[in-house]
């Protein structure tokens, strides 16, 4: 099998790198049809996956069997102010890249996000739900979504949502090193969503990939908190002395609007008998004690 990983330095890319390398993820092994697999990770540099050209004349010649599209404009405030990037990469991104799987007749998994949501629900999210999104970066990413199921016959979308992982920027690290710096910090507890571990997340998209089941999926930890309780967690298991206050939005008036509610049911997963995402309380205490942490 020949895979390519777009956006493969990010938080999700470089844990489905890891867990294809070594053939397990915490949850369990991966899916047999991955062993041997010849993995191609790219990322910006190697790949701009808006440069449609680029992205021809790289992925044409291959023979990929599947591709698993990382990459992404994921910092929401700068979507906010750069609608163009976000176009490019959210949506024209994700076009490209499932008429490149199309031509080669591969499968595309293309991971969306809880944003295409408006946050205004009061229970979680199913994947038949309508869309409705608030920001620039939920626009560009449910174009995107719309794009790879109109372009790309083998198609899985994959939602997920306050995603952590062992490269980049995430809650779990900014919190650490707040709580590190100072005695006291305040975090929000109205808004609520679902904390998703990437190799969680990870494994649960090579094993939709290894199947036929084309669709919409929503994947995220197990189990509702809100910041504030996804703080005070992390603390807790840090061991620091840190006090965690919640407070409100309103004190923390952001450029784009974050949704109240995002959390995320996962009916597809858990009606084709895949869903083994671990509750969020466990799957942090395992990140935080991998020593992926740094
Ligand atoms: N992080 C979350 O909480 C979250 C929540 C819901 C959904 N998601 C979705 O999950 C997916 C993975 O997220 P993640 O947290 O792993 O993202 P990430 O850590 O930000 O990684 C995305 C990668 O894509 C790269 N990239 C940006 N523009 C690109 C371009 N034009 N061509 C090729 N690569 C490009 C980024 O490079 P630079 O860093 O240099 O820009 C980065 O390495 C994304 O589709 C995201 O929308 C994430």
């Amino acid at each position: 099998m020949r895979l390519l990983i777009t956006g493969s330095r990010g938080q999700l890319g470089n844990e489905l790198i890891e867990i294809l390398r070594s053939g397990t993820s915490e949850i369990g092994a991966v899916p047999a049809v991955y062993a041997g697999a010849e993995i191609t990770g790219v990322d910006v540099d190697t790949l701009d996956i808006a440069d449609i050209g680029a992205v021809s004349d790289f992925a044409d010649g291959k023979n990929f069997d599947l591709i698993i599209n990382c990459a992404a404009m994921t910092n929401v405030d700068a979507c906010e102010s750069d609608c163009e990037t976000a176009m490019k990469v959210n949506a024209i991104g994700a076009r490209n890249m499932a008429s490149a799987a199309e031509r080669r007749n591969a499968k595309l998994v293309h991971v969306s996000t809880d944003y295409v949501f408006d946050g205004r629900a009061a229970t979680p999210y199913r994947e038949w739900d309508s869309p409705a999104p608030a920001t620039v970066y939920g626009k560009s990413k449910l174009l995107g979504e719309r794009y790879v199921r109109e372009t790309c016959r083998r198609s899985f979308i994959v939602r997920t949502a306050w995603l952590y992982g062992s490269a980049g920027n995430n809650f779990v690290r900014t919190i650490l090193k707040l709580a590190a710096e100072k005695d006291r910090i305040k975090v929000v507890d109205d808004q609520i969503g679902n904390p998703t571990n990437a190799n969680d997340l990870a494994h649960h998209i090579l094993r939709i990939a290894a199947g036929d089941g084309y669709g919409v999926y929503h994947c995220t930890g197990e189990g509702i908190c809100s910041w504030y309780d996804f703080a005070a967690e992390i603390v807790r298991l840090s061991g620091l002395s840190c006090e965690v206050e919640p407070c409100s939005t309103e004190e923390f008036p952001r450029p784009a609007p974050r949704p109240a509610y995002s959390a995320m049911d996962r009916l597809m997963l858990r009606t084709t008998g895949a869903d083994e995402m671990r509750p969020w309380r466990e799957a942090l205490e395992a990140f935080m004690k991998s020593g992926k942490v740094k």
